[in-house]
């Protein structure tokens, strides 16, 4: 099939891991989307800044307003962040005009998701957003597609790569906050304004997406009572070792007979409980449902590869919607590899 044609913009740690992706594992990508994924358009801030990545391939647009019309593009992939701004503009203009639109931006998804998904079910267009949650782990297909048939009592979990980060380091190397968390921006897991990692707001932008995904409910960030790690110390840390528990910032959705209770605040979790083996940038999100029991996702939650894999998964998505993937399993990509090729891995 003729390529799907990306436009780009942001060009950061996810954009800088999403063109690493697409050009390290692109023959693959191809097979299993049904046609090759070619960036055709980028856009970021700065125009000369050395990202480490090969951009010569790429048209740079100095206006992103532009890319919402133009006929050569067929997705837009937003990777700049912020609730509101340029990267809201341009997913008001996308989803309006029908341009499919794929973005890891919980902080947008939270605030204005109602608003960006009506425009998206009027035009009857893609807007998809795995990354915006628990970075690698699929965990919005897991809910909107495994656990669908599911009635969800309770979805908790692990939703900050930086805070766990954070938390696990201090715990195991005995490390001060401020060193470790710099060491986490240094790695590419914290937020462009770190306050909204350790102040427990980027857990609560995802808890608010994940909520509205287990109960069929609107998404309501103003509901979601919020305590960061801000004022966590080494000797609660270790107070909590001493009665067998460990500190993690859990974020916690449960609904009950009094309406839905939404949480995001460090917990002592017991050693017993997965999610106290849940250590360094991992996240990990545990769902209830009716019928299927406690399911467990466990991943990288934050840094370019894990966060690149989900947005791609995205694109591979918008491939197969176009092209059709009635077996979900391309067919004409399984018989051009043979059983002696895959013998040879
Ligand atoms: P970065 O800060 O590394 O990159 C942001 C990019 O956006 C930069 O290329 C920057 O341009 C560009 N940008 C910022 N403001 C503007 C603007 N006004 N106009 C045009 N371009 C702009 O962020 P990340 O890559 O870490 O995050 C991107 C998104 O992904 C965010 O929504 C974040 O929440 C989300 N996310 C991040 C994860 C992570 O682990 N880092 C994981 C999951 C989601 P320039 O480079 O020129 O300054
Ligand atoms: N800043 C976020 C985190 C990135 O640390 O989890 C992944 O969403």
């Amino acid at each position: 099939h003729a390529p799907l044609r990306v436009a780009l913009v942001g060009l950061g740690t996810v954009g800088g891991g999403v063109i690493r992706l697409l050009q390290t594992n692109a023959d693959l990508i191809a097979r299993r989307a049904g046609c090759p994924i070619q960036i055709v358009a980028i856009s970021a801030r700065d125009r000369n800044k050395d990202r480490g990545v090969d951009l010569s391939p790429y048209e740079w647009v100095d206006d992103m307003t532009t890319l919402a019309t133009r006929a050569d593009i067929d997705v837009v992939v937003e990777l700049i962040g912020g609730a509101d701004g340029p990267a809201l503009t341009l997913a008001r203009q996308c989803l309006s005009v029908g341009k499919p639109f794929v973005t890891a931006n919980k902080a947008m998804l939270a605030h204005h998701g109602l608003d960006l998904a009506g425009l998206a079910e009027k035009a009857g267009v893609a807007l998809k957003y795995e990354a915006a949650v628990a970075g690698g782990i699929p965990v919005i297909k897991g809910m909107r597609e495994g656990a669908a048939a599911n009635e969800i009592a309770r979805v908790y979990g692990i939703l900050n790569g930086t805070c766990n980060y954070i938390l696990t380091t201090m715990e195991k190397e005995g490390r001060g906050f401020d060193e470790v968390l710099k060491e986490a921006q240094e790695l590419g897991y914290a937020e462009a304004d770190p306050s909204f990692d350790i102040d427990g707001v980027d857990a609560a932008h995802k808890l608010t997406i994940l909520a509205s995904l287990a109960f069929g409910t609107e998404l309501d960030f103003d509901a979601v009572a919020t305590t960061g790690i801000r004022h966590v110390i080494a000797a609660d840390i270790a107070e909590a070792a001493a009665l067998g528990y460990r500190i993690r910032l859990v974020g916690m959705a449960e609904n009950g007979p009094d309406g839905l209770f939404q949480r995001v605040h460090p917990m002592l979790v017991p050693l017993d409980h997965p999610l106290a083996h849940v250590d360094g940038s991992l996240n990990a999100v545990v769902a209830e449902g009716n019928f299927v029991g406690r399911l467990f996702f466990q991943g990288r939650g934050a840094g370019d590869g894990p966060t690149a894999s989900a947005v791609v998964a995205d694109l591979i998505d918008v491939a197969r919607d176009e092209y059709g993937d009635a077996l979900a399993m391309p067919v004409a990509a399984l018989a051009q590899q043979k059983p002696a090729d895959a013998g040879k891995r």
